[in-house]
């Protein structure tokens, strides 16, 4: 987790005395560089003057000036970031050029090891200054995000820890200054936990460990917490998942925690996440090729988890009950077997064609629970449930279908808001044909076409009339288009578009 203390300070910049003091700088109208006295330096102007460094998006200058600015000693080092012309964008644009200029904040940080930073709030047109901040925040926060619990100390474990404190300087007073950074802490905090899963190999992170995160956070925020163990899921009848854990050693869990409002009218979102935390295929086995990215499949229900630790510290006026279907899908010798039938929580029965279309049955036996035990106003659910959404979408836009229009909206102004952009896709009737089964109600694949349709049209089944929306992370949970403010590795995609959308949670009518 991010380890960041982060402060507003009213302190001018020539008397931080840290490692690194960082200003923003813009290109008007005509790209020339527009320095302004507060920071101008001889060797900014030097490097301008030599058109080294021109103050397009992202480009740095790193100076070590003896004079430090205004002529007096101060920081160790300055760094000058480019903004590039911001008279050019507008809205969500600003908000992720922002994001995007803390990331590399972070990095250039990172590079020379720099602990304490000082950050300069530029003013941007269009943009007011607590978005300015909340985003350049956010963005350095994430972007400063490391995974090194698995390396040796000494050698590729570096001594440096990341960014330990972020002093935050507004030449103006802005309101809600603070407000904006405790935002956007809230939020990267969330995202790195859910990257931490991740980061976990399927042995390091376990459905127990699903189980036991979500106790500690029941706890702390006081929410209530039940985990439905292998043996209350035989009572339930929930085939699914007991199916897809037959082939597995590893006790399956069904992670349900619940955060309610003080507002008895409030109304209620159940997020479920796919928590697969291996994915091997089963028998249905996978190519052995990249295989080990499949410790990666629980990306969905670490989202949904993580995200509870924002709603326990905010307490927004909705209630929110996440669910997390938390079991690793293995081979062998009870393993499901293509050809069988299981009878899902509910009912409905389905022809297992292939087991490594997994994540539905786990998903469905958590969401007909979930609309059934809680009738939530309306159901998110994230999974990196098929192949399919990356040849459609690439690793750009997480894949977006529902059953209800004005959600599907907000989820998608949520993604757009947060910069984990998101594209619908369509979910006719005549899809759901595909999965029909001679033999059972429904079969587990739909065939080659369509692949991610025919999987939402499988988890349709299971949320009746509820609104419904469904990510499929499976393209952007790691691989994720190239950010500076997202390292290599998972993202922690869907906690930021969930947390846009509970934070400014308006009644669904
Ligand atoms: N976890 C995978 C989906 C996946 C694939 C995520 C690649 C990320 C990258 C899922 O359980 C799966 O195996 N889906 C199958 C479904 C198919 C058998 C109908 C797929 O997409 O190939
Ligand atoms: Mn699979
Ligand atoms: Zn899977």
């Amino acid at each position: 987790m991010n380890q960041t203390k982060l402060t507003l300070t009213s302190k001018k910049p020539h008397t931080f005395c840290g490692d690194l003091l960082v200003f923003c700088v813009q290109q008007n109208k005509k790209g020339k560089v527009t320095a302004t006295r507060t920071f101008a330096s001889k060797e900014l102007d030097n490097a301008v003057a030599l058109g080294d460094f021109k103050a397009d998006v992202n480009d740095s200058l790193l100076v070590y000036s003896k004079k430090g600015i205004k002529n007096t000693k101060s920081a160790k080092r300055i760094l000058y970031i480019g903004l590039g012309n911001t008279q050019e964008n507008s809205g969500n644009e600003l908000r992720e050029l922002c994001r995007n200029i803390g990331g590399t904040i972070a990095k250039q940080a990172g590079i020379i090891k720099a602990g304490s930073l000082y950050l300069n709030l530029p003013a941007i047109s269009g943009m007011a200054g607590k978005d300015i901040a909340e985003c350049l925040v956010e963005g350095v926060l994430l972007g400063d995000y490391s995974f090194l619990k698995y390396k040796k100390e000494d050698s590729e474990k570096p001594s440096f820890k990341g960014i330990t404190k972020l002093s935050v300087y507004s030449a103006k007073t802005i309101n809600d200054l603070r407000q904006s950074l405790r935002l956007a802490k809230a939020t990267a905090n969330a995202a790195s936990v859910a990257r931490d899963m991740a980061n976990e190999p399927g042995n390091g992170w376990t459905p127990a460990s699903f189980e036991n995160y979500a106790i500690e956070l029941g706890q702390k925020y006081k929410m209530s917490c039940t985990v439905l163990g292998k043996s209350q899921m035989k009572r339930l009848k929930m085939g699914g998942i007991l199916g897809v854990n037959q082939g597995s050693s590893e006790a399956p869990k069904m992670v349900v925690l619940e955060y309610r409002a003080k507002n008895k009218k409030a109304q209620t979102i159940l997020v479920v996440g796919k928590g697969l935390t291996f994915d091997s295929g089963g028998v249905s086995l996978k190519p052995s090729t990249g295989m080990e990215d499949m410790k990666y499949d629980m990306c969905g229900g670490a989202a949904a988890l993580s995200v509870m630790a924002v709603v326990g510290e905010e307490k927004p006026d909705v209630n929110v009950v996440a669910i997390i279907p938390a079991t690793d899908n293995m081979s062998g010798s009870s393993a499901l077997k293509p050809g069988d039938i299981i009878r899902h929580y509910g009912g409905v029965t389905s022809e297992i064609v292939n087991t490594d279309a997994e994540g539905r049955l786990i998903l469905a036996d958590a969401l007909a629970y979930g609309v059934k035990k809680f009738t939530p106003t309306c159901v998110v659910d994230l999974a990196t449930l098929t192949g399919a959404v990356i040849f459609g979408l690439g690793h750009h836009r997480t894949g977006l279908l529902g059953n209800n229009q004005s959600l599907i909206e907000r989820v998608l102004a949520a993604g757009d808001r947060c910069g984990e952009p998101l594209w619908q896709l369509p979910l006719d009737k005549e899809y759901s044909k595909q999965i029909d089964s001679d033999v059972a109600d429904i079969k587990n694949t739909g065939g080659r076409p369509a692949g991610t349709i025919t999987a939402a049209a499988y988890l349709q089944k299971f949320v009746g009339d509820t609104p419904w929306a469904h990510l499929d992370i499976a393209g952007t949970a790691w691989d994720f288009t190239k950010k500076t403010y997202i390292p290599k590795g998972p993202s922690g995609t869907g906690v930021r578009t969930l947390v846009e959308l509970i934070r400014n949670w308006k009644n669904l009518s």
